[in-house]
């Protein structure tokens, strides 16, 4: 990727700028309240992508007993397509890794063709489908999983 986006931990001061963009990608965006809750719990990373003075990505994961949940990953509309949410999954996954994560899961709309695309890229595979998990519109969840040497 050439262009000059900076990958770090996101902070206190980066949560409403970042509650926001997630509110414009995501139907059932955290709150400033949670992304606050969130930062405070030390088996969690969450990762800013920073262009310029701006954030225009983010994702994050919470490790429960080496099992890593991906609670969120979202780009800005005009920034996508050009690699960041690749960028930030890789050093997500790098830096759970190095904090004990051996397996990864998440959840995605089954329709949500770009987010499985970027998941499968890094070695997600669906295991199952949890029906009409999701409001707003009702869609079915796709369970994804990326098990370490361990648990394959
Ligand atoms: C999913 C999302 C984070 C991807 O961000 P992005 O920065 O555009 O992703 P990247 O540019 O790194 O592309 C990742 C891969 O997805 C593919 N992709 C991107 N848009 C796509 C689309 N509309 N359809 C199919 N694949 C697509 C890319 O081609 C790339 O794969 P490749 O490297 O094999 O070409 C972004 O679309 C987003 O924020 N969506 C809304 C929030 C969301 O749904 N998050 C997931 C919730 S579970």
């Amino acid at each position: 990727m050439q262009s000059p986006v900076v990958l770090r931990r996101f902070r206190e001061e980066d949560v409403e700028e970042i509650s926001r963009l997630e509110a414009q990608c995501i139907p059932d965006a955290w709150s400033v309240g949670l992304f606050r809750d969130f930062l405070k719990d030390q088996n969690s990373i969450g990762l800013l992508a920073g262009l310029g003075d701006k954030i225009v990505g983010f994702c994050s994961v919470t490790n429960i007993s080496g099992e890593g949940e991906v609670n969120n990953v979202a780009v800005l509309p005009s920034f996508r397509g050009r690699g960041i949410a690749s960028a930030l999954m890789e050093e997500l996954l790098h830096q759970g890794e190095a904090m004990g994560i051996t397996d990864f899961t998440l959840e995605v709309r089954v329709g949500n063709f770009p987010a499985v695309h970027l998941y499968e890229k890094f070695g997600f595979v669906s295991e199952g489908i949890r029906p009409g998990f999701y409001r707003n519109p009702t869609e079915d969840a796709m369970i994804m999983w990326r098990r370490g040497p361990r648990g394959q």
